[in-house]
């Protein structure tokens, strides 16, 4: 019979056995995992930025948004109260790299899309205490005058492209031209967007006319977070139960 004293007693088998069972148990959670295709299970709706959306996303990122934004619902009641449906793992799939994070200085903003008009996001970006006196937020001002780039879009939709995301060559050729497009509703382009990148809104973000500002892909950025996939027949399905 085994001499468990023996094992008490002496460290380094007891660290040896240790790491034994310790791996048992990672072993289970991990290896089926290099055996499944995907991780992510598709979900209907979710679709590849529009040039415009992605652009907003790298100035997202640029300004260093995420250090006071999260962008994951947790499965939890006070969460799914305040925010939403809890996020999906297809929500973030095109996300490179994802903007999850656990920093809330500000609130979620996975769902914030169709929460605020345009108009509120541009005077908050503007100055975020004229509209939320006690906010700590920065303002962004400069977004107004700042022309977003046009021309670099192409490459960063080729970019995403080598990474999974499924542009195809039809979009990539005409990531500039759909960019100008969806800040233009009435122009020709606009429905090329929306047929291109199912469910896109043209709009004019930033309120003003001409070429697209950052404040337009921002915004456009901001209005489209959470809403690609539609809650309702999730949660007409969940109530089944
Ligand atoms: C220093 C921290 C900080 C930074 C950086 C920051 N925010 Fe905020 N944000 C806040 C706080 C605090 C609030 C809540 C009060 C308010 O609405 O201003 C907020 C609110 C918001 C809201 C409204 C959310 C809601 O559901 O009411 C949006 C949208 C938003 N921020 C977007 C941004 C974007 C885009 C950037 C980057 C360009 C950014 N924030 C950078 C702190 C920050």
């Amino acid at each position: 019979m085994f001499n468990h004293a023996k094992l008490e007693k002496n460290s380094i088998l007891m660290l040896v056995a240790i790491l034994v069972v310790v791996s048992i148990g990672g072993i289970v959670e991990i290896a089926p995992l290099f055996y499944l295709e995907s991780t992510i299970e598709k979900v209907k709706g979710v679709r590849p930025y529009t040039p415009l959306e992605l652009t907003g996303r790298n100035i997202y990122i640029r300004e260093g948004c995420y250090n006071c934004h999260s962008q994951m619902i947790r499965p939890l009641r006070d969460e799914v109260e305040r925010y939403g449906h809890y996020s999906l793992a297809a929500e973030s799939m095109y996300d490179h790299p994802f903007q999850w994070g656990s920093k809330r200085t500000g609130p979620d903003l996975a769902r914030v899309g169709g929460k605020y008009s345009d108009d509120w996001h541009r005077q908050h970006m503007i100055n975020p205490r004229g509209v939320v006196p006690e906010t700590v937020m920065p303002g962004y001002p400069f977004l107004m005058d700042e022309k977003a780039d046009v021309k670099g879009i192409a490459a960063h939709l080729e970019a995403n492209r080598m990474v999974g995301v499924p542009y195809s060559p039809d979009m990539i050729a005409n990531a500039a031209r759909d960019m100008t497009a969806q800040v233009n509703p009435d122009s020709d382009g606009a429905e090329a967007v929306a047929k291109r990148y199912p469910g896109a809104k043209a709009r004019n973000f930033d309120g003003r006319s001409g070429p697209p500002s950052e404040m337009d892909a921002l915004i456009a950025y901001l209005q489209v977070l959470g809403t690609m996939v539609d809650f309702s027949v999730y949660n007409a399905k969940e109530n089944l139960r």
